[in-house]
């Protein structure tokens, strides 16, 4: 018996290797080459995790290329789109970011500084030149989101596209979106229901926010603090400022490390900053952190995915904390496989469609870190085996059913085989395993 699991499961590992090579372009990897053709920058910092486990330096490349796009002011993009492709809409020719390379003009999650912390602490002095390299980079970002996405002081970075959560069209951002002025958007044609199915996919009137939303920018000139300050779409999501917390952590332990005092301390009082507001989005009803709706200071009072990204940005007393589990026992107790996109109570529960329901081993994957280092190990190891179930279930999928395991978007997606190698596969014994073997195969 347990040996035929562990076939299973160097099968997979043997897939998920074969997907991260099948989508890498050589320097970056495409989230999947029919639906997602060019690198996206959330993508390559869980990526990067998924190379780590294959080859270290291509781990670090992933980010190199990313970080080769970064823009002067310090933004850092959430499309790179390195080579042509008609089949992606929208394309460069949309955007009209005037640089090369071409870029999209928002932003998405700041994970790649936590992802660079790891990838240090795991491999060592071997990286500390890669890490000094990209350490100056990562700050010119963080200070970026610091200056130019929160030009009230409210302590925690705003977003201006429900594209920059990368939940993209989570329910979250079905209230603020109404302020959005879809009359004068020009005809497009969409390029993701031809190749996935409708019923999975944001709706019209979604896409035509999202277009507003997008020409709007255009037509500033992709001009980032004009955008924040008058934009018809201002929400401090709680998933990007949870992401962006702990990065802020890691980014300062990174930067004692190397010995950058001044800045360490520049990056612990943006942290503090962050601590303090991250309680003015706590809500009694319905007893979690939620997004605000900056232009109407309404909060958004729904539990999603990333409402159990507290715990990764630390944050929570022990009352607070107590009110997230309980939602989260309440929410396993109405699906199969947690941690679902959405609540499987709320109305909008749908479990196909795109992140208002689906579960995504990527943020399960941050929410089983978080929970881990909070002291609750059982729902850590309960995540993990959840999403290892549905990628052996299911395959490599985008994401998938929290009901019955369904695949949802596109297959052979990078992200997921790279958290499969990374983490949802990687049991205590499968790492004596892989360490056993890696010396065999050394001739020791
Ligand atoms: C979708 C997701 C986003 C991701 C992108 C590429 O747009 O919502 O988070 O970065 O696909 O995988």
């Amino acid at each position: 018996m347990a040996k035929m699991a562990t076939g299973r499961r160097d099968d997979l590992d043997a897939q998920a290797r074969r997907i991260l090579h099948a989508n890498d372009r050589g320097g970056y990897t495409v989230p999947n080459p029919h639906v997602y053709p060019f690198q996206w920058n959330w993508d390559s910092a869980f990526v990067a995790l998924g190379w780590q486990e294959i080859d270290s330096h291509r781990a670090w490349r992933e980010l190199q290329t990313l970080f080769a796009a970064q823009w002067e002011d310090g933004f850092l993009p959430h499309i790179v789109f390195w080579q042509q492709d008609p089949g992606y809409f929208p394309g460069p020719d949309v955007w009209r970011v005037k640089r090369a390379p071409a870029t999209s003009g928002i932003t998405q999650p700041p994970v790649a500084a936590s992802v660079v912390r790891w990838m240090w602490e795991r491999q060592g002095s071997a990286a500390d030149m890669v890490v000094a390299d990209l350490y100056p980079r990562l700050l010119a970002w963080h200070r970026w989101f610091r200056r130019a996405r929160d030009p009230e002081g409210f302590g925690l970075p705003l977003i201006i596209h429900p594209w920059e959560s990368g939940r993209d069209n989570s329910v979250e951002w079905d209230a603020p979106g109404e302020a959005v002025d879809t009359s004068a958007i020009e005809p497009y044609e969409r390029r993701d229901i031809t190749k996935l199915e409708h019923g999975m996919r944001p709706t019209k009137r979604d896409y035509d926010r999202y277009l507003a939303l997008l020409q709007f920018g255009r037509d500033k000139g992709w001009d980032q603090r004009v955008i924040a300050a008058e934009g018809p779409f201002r929400v401090i999501d709680f998933g990007l400022a949870a992401i962006f917390l702990r990065a802020e952590r890691d980014l300062a332990v990174i930067a004692e490390r190397l010995g950058r005092t001044e800045e360490a301390a520049e990056t612990r009082s943006s942290v503090a900053r962050a601590e303090t507001a991250m309680q003015r989005l706590w809500q009694e009803d319905p007893g979690a952190f939620c997004s605000l709706d900056l232009r109407t200071g309404a909060p958004v009072r729904v539990i999603t995915n990333a409402s159990f990204l507290a715990f990764y940005a630390g944050i929570g007393n022990a009352r607070q904390r107590g009110r997230l589990i309980a939602h989260l026992e309440d929410i396993a107790a109405h699906c199969r496989f947690v941690v679902p996109s959405l609540d499987p109570r709320h109305e909008a529960f749908d479990p196909l469609r795109y992140w208002r329901g689906p579960v995504w081993a990527v943020v399960n994957f941050l929410i089983a870190r978080g929970l881990e280092e909070t002291g609750y190990g059982r729902w850590a190891e309960r995540i993990r085996l959840d999403t290892a179930s549905l990628i052996r279930k299911t395959g490599f999928f985008e994401a998938f059913s929290p009901i019955d395991g369904a695949a949802s978007g596109g297959a052979d997606f990078s992200w997921t085989a790279a958290i499969w190698l990374a983490w949802a596969g990687r049991t205590p014994e499968h790492r004596q395993d892989a360490a056993r073997a890696s010396r065999q195969a050394d001739g020791a």
